[in-house]
């Protein structure tokens, strides 16, 4: 059976969800244009969640975006409309796109929505046991030439397979956040899976518009097995120097180099808070379950059991966690002895980075690097800048980019990753670092 033909029927279990809404869309709108190229062919999306009010909001979020994509895509659509007589302006057009794009959605709180699909993506909560009763219940349900996409961000797919009894018939397709965004997809191909579902996968992320790197099925894969010890390695940082400065000037000072020093996004603090602590939390729990290498912490447990938990608002906007947001932008430093978020004011901030030291290169950021041609020069200037340093923020900065190149050759060497340039792509892709970590920057 083709691609095409399995596209005519395809599930999304998890539908409401972050993720879930996210590849709900990407499938839309590319069924929807596979429609308009077949038309004798029947095309059918069952998005599916236990969450009503959700599935609706994510009808809502398809067709508002279903409408920007017809607007970006007016030549295709002229073409693709070239025999309909009836419509004439480009807002015609991109309506009757809206309308197709909707024609193929069916909505529903049952996985019996799924039982006649051939592709079924999920992406339901990061927890086993919902994944094995959903696999269980899908098992029975769909027919047995069936294929299931999971999204899972850490539990080795064989796992999932053996439990609920679809080997061979599983790949994980790790979409990054957020889908409709992010050139990523981890393609996790476990022992015995079927070469065809391999090569489909390949197709259908071409057709996505996706970029795949390959990992093995390996608890937290490339993405998850190096942001985990990576954001395990600065707690344990910030910890230690919490010891001579305090516990809030420490996730300053921390958070503040990972992001400036590092040239990244986010500090580690931030992207934790953005992750959402809990599931930073339930993700090491998964990877250390099946890796027993001690991946835990206290503090993380300490701070979800006080109720701060970080994560996204259904909106999109940043709830607090580590860091208070204000309009987004970090404005606090929570303190887990007074529970109180201490304001990052600029007596505070002045103070604290006159102990680390004057910054390398300070019109140097990630946001002006990320659009600059001539990044790889600049990027080699600044590293060698910053070797010479003599300064407590340089030390930090150098540690952090050593251990976070032995955290991803160590993924290498387990055989997570077939080569460091795949944990490069997916650090580059995936998190949107200027830089991967195995590089000789600092050598
Ligand atoms: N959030 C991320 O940054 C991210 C990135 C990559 C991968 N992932 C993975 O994607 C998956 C989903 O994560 P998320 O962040 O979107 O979670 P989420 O909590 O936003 O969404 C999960 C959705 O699953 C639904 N659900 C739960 N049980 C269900 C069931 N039995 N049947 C149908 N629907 C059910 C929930 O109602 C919810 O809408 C997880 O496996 C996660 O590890 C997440």
């Amino acid at each position: 059976m083709d691609l095409n033909t399995r596209m005519q029927n395809v599930a999304v279990v998890g539908a409401a969800g972050k993720m879930g809404s996210g590849i709900a869309l990407l499938l839309a709108l590319e069924l929807a244009f596979r429609a308009l190229e077949n038309p004798r062919d029947t095309f059918v999306l069952s998005l599916i969640d236990t969450h009503d009010a959700g599935l609706q909001g994510l009808l809502r979020y398809v067709r508002d975006q279903a409408r920007k994509e017809g607007e970006r895509q007016v030549n295709r659509l002229r073409a693709l409309f070239r025999d309909r007589a009836d419509l004439v302006e480009n807002a015609e057009m991109v309506e009757a796109f809206v309308a197709e794009v909707m024609l193929h959605l069916r909505t529903g709180k049952t996985l019996a929505l799924a039982g006649d699909a051939l592709l079924v993506f999920e992406a339901a909560f990061e927890k086993e046991e919902v994944k094995f009763q959903i696999y269980n219940e899908l098992a029975v349900l769909c027919p047995p030439s069936a294929w299931f996409l999971t999204n899972t961000s850490s539990i080795p797919l064989h796992v999932l397979t053996d439990q609920c009894g679809i080997q061979g018939r599983m790949i994980g397709f790790h979409f990054y956040n957020p889908p409709a965004v992010q050139k990523l997809v981890e393609l996790i191909v476990p022992e015995g899976c079927d070469p065809e579902l391999v090569a489909a996968s390949e197709d259908l992320a071409l057709a996505l518009r996706k970029k795949t790197v390959p990992a093995r099925d390996i608890a937290g894969f490339i993405g998850n097995g190096h942001f985990m010890r990576d954001g395990l390695r600065c707690i344990r940082e910030m910890e230690h120097l919490a010891l001579d400065y305090g516990f809030v000037q420490a996730v300053y000072m921390v958070d503040k180099v990972s992001r400036d020093w590092l040239l990244r996004p986010m500090g580690m603090f931030q992207l934790i808070d953005y992750v959402g602590i809990d599931v930073f939390q339930l993700i090491l729990r998964v990877m250390d379950k099946y890796l027993q290498e001690g991946l835990h912490s206290d503090l993380v447990d300490t701070l979800l059991e006080m109720g701060v938990r970080g994560g996204q608002t259904s909106s999109g906007g940043q709830k607090d966690g580590f860091l208070r947001y204000d309009k987004g932008r970090p404005a606090g430093i929570f303190d887990p002895a007074t529970r109180e978020y201490v304001p990052m004011d600029p007596a505070f901030t002045a103070d604290l980075d006159g102990r680390l030291g004057p910054h390398p290169d300070p019109a140097l950021t990630w946001k002006a690097l990320s659009r600059d041609p001539g990044k790889e020069g600049r990027l080699r200037a600044y590293f060698a800048t910053l070797k010479g340093l003599d300064s407590l923020g340089a030390g930090m900065a150098r540690n952090h980019a050593e251990d976070s190149r032995e955290a991803a050759l160590d993924l290498v060497r387990q055989g997570v990753a077939a080569r460091a340039e795949d944990v490069n792509a997916v650090l580059t892709l995936g998190f949107f670092h200027l830089y991967g970590p195995v590089n000789d920057y600092l050598d």
